[in-house]
């Protein structure tokens, strides 16, 4: 009796360190997913386009060229690799995980392959 409800315990505590593990995952750069409608939320690119005057102008706005960091093509760029960027950094590129929210993350991802980049 006691056994079969430390089994149901331990069977419930692995059940929610999988759920855990699955919710860690979702910040991955392969489980993020851009649809064309969220690219083109104006609500999301307006959130992105701050994320960017905080932050990106600093080195890749065009008052930083040329020095700080590369000028951003978008046109060869997926909305993976600029979230994966921004998410987890590169070289000279800081990763900005601890900074901003998913959220933020993948909005800047929209203001930067929209019409309205760069501003
Ligand atoms: C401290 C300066 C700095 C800041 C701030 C910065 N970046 Fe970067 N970024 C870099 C550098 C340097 C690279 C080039 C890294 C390399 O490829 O060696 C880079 C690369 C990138 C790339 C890949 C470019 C390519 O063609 O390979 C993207 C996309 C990018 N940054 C987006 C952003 C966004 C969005 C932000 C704001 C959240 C941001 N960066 C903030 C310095 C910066």
């Amino acid at each position: 009796m006691f056994s079969r409800l430390a089994v149901t315990l331990a069977t419930i505590a692995g059940a929610g360190l999988l759920i855990f593990a699955s919710l860690g995952r979702s910040a991955d750069t392969a489980t993020v997913q851009f649809t064309p409608q969220y690219l083109k939320d104006p609500a999301n690119i307006s959130l992105g386009r701050e994320v960017w005057a905080k932050r990106c102008k600093f080195c890749h706005g065009r008052q930083a060229y040329p020095g700080k960091a590369p000028r951003l093509q978008p046109s060869r760029y997926t909305p993976q690799f600029v979230f994966d960027r921004v998410t987890n950094g590169f070289r000279g590129m800081p990763s900005w995980k601890h900074e901003f929210s998913e959220a933020e993350r993948k909005a800047v991802v929209a203001y930067v392959m929209s019409k309205d980049f760069p501003n």
